[in-house]
């Protein structure tokens, strides 16, 4: 195919497009058009459910097992995060089945296909800093799957940036705890 110049009209060819629309009406949203490897494409959205069910796994914990001074305060924080990782887990799921795949939501091997990891971590102190590594393996393979996503699957692409925006607030968020839990000596 031919680069577009930039001066040059939009020219699809509708009658082609309008042909294949309705060659593999059984894919649904995936058409010929699609770009990415799908195979992959899957396997990688699958692997950033794992890592936001084991993120909702680990918050869970850590909101019941908070003590001492600040643990109310923690602990709604905790509740929040995990909240909005199950959010995250949910459009996932939502864009795999749209991409004809199936969610794994299969509790073997879940840390395996997870990039994040479940530490449950003895003090308050100890499980903001597990939480704000988990944020920071999060925010590096969602990274990573962004850009090999590129252009190809701009649709995932883009649902994979949002997730990675909020990713990045929620390190700031426990970034922030850590001074506020270090000086009360939690
Ligand atoms: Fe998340
Ligand atoms: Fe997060």
């Amino acid at each position: 195919m031919a680069t577009m110049q930039p001066n040059q009209p939009f020219l699809a060819d509708v009658q082609e497009i309008r042909r294949r629309a309705r060659q593999h009406i059984e894919k649904g949203a995936v058409t010929e058009g699609y770009k990415a490897d799908l195979e992959t494409v899957l396997r990688l959205l699958n692997e950033a459910l794992a890592t936001e069910i084991v993120c909702v796994l680990r918050y869970k914990r850590h909101q019941f097992m908070a003590t001492g001074l600040e643990a109310q305060a923690v602990a709604q924080e905790f509740a929040e995060h995990a909240a909005e990782e199950q959010s995250h887990a949910d459009q996932i799921a939502q864009r795999i089945t749209q991409l004809g795949g199936e969610p794994n939501f299969s509790p073997d091997g879940l840390l395996t296909r997870s990039h994040s990891e479940y530490v449950e971590g003895a003090t308050l102190l100890d499980m903001v800093k597990e939480d704000l590594v988990a944020e920071r393996i999060a925010i590096e393979s969602y990274s990573e799957i962004i850009r090999y996503l590129g252009d190809n699957d701009p649709t995932s692409r883009r649902l994979m940036e949002e997730i990675l925006a909020k990713e990045e607030e929620h390190a700031e968020d426990m970034r922030n705890l850590i001074e506020r839990v270090g000086k009360a000596g939690l």
